[in-house]
C-alpha cells in the first residue's frame, strides 16, 4: 500500500498522505470532498449506487472503468484520474449527453440509482461500447434500480450512443 498518493479528481491534482488502508473512495468523496452525488446504498459492492469512473493510461491507451467507490480504497487511485457525477456537466451548464438522454427518456424515477447508472453509462460510451442491448445489459449489470425502470435506462443508453 502507498502512504502518499497523487491522483486527479476531475481536473484537480490531489496529494494525500497518511492514508488508512481501509479508507474508501466513497467515504473520502462524501465526507471530505462534500461530493454527495455518489450515493451509498449497500456499501458492499452489490448495488452500484456508488459508481464512479476511474481513468488510467494502460499500454499507451486511456481506459475508462466504472468502479464501486464503496469497495475501492483511496490508495488504489494512485496515478489515476477520478470522475464523479459532479464532473459531467459541461462548462456552459448543459448536461452530459448521457444525462440528457436519461432526462429525455424518463430513465430516472426516485433518482437514487441514477448517478451510478450514469457513470457506468459514460464509461461504456467512452470505451466505444456498441448499440447492442445485450452488451448494454452486461455493462449495466452492476447497477440495480429499486424502482425497476430498466427499459427506459437501456433506451437512454442507446440514444446517448448516437
Ligand atoms: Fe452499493 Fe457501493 S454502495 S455497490
Ligand atoms: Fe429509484 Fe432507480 S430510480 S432506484
Amino acid at each position: 500500500m502507498r502512504h502518499h498518493i497523487r491522483f486527479y479528481l476531475g481536473q484537480t491534482l490531489h496529494e494525500v498522505s497518511d492514508l488508512s488502508p481501509t479508507h474508501t473512495v466513497l467515504d473520502w468523496l462524501r465526507d471530505q470532498k462534500g461530493l454527495t452525488g455518489t450515493k451509498e446504498g449497500c456499501n458492499e459492492g452489490d448495488c452500484g449506487a456508488c459508481t464512479v469512473m476511474v481513468v488510467r493510461l494502460e499500454n499507451g491507451q486511456l481506459t475508462w472503468r466504472s468502479v464501486n467507490a464503496c469497495i475501492q480504497f483511496l490508495w488504489m487511485l494512485d496515478g489515476a484520474q477520478l470522475f464523479t457525477v459532479e464532473h459531467l456537466q459541461n462548462p456552459d451548464g448543459s448536461l452530459h449527453p448521457v444525462q440528457q438522454a436519461m432526462v429525455d427518456l424518463h430513465g430516472s424515477q426516485c433518482g437514487f440509482c441514477t448517478p451510478g447508472f450514469v457513470m457506468s453509462m459514460v464509461a461504456y460510451v467512452q470505451n466505444g461500447g456498441g448499440d447492442d442491448p445485450k452488451a448494454i445489459n452486461t455493462a449495466l449489470a452492476g447497477n440495480l434500480c429499486r424502482c425497476t425502470g430498466y427499459a427506459p435506462i437501456i433506451r437512454a443508453m442507446q440514444q446517448a450512443r448516437r
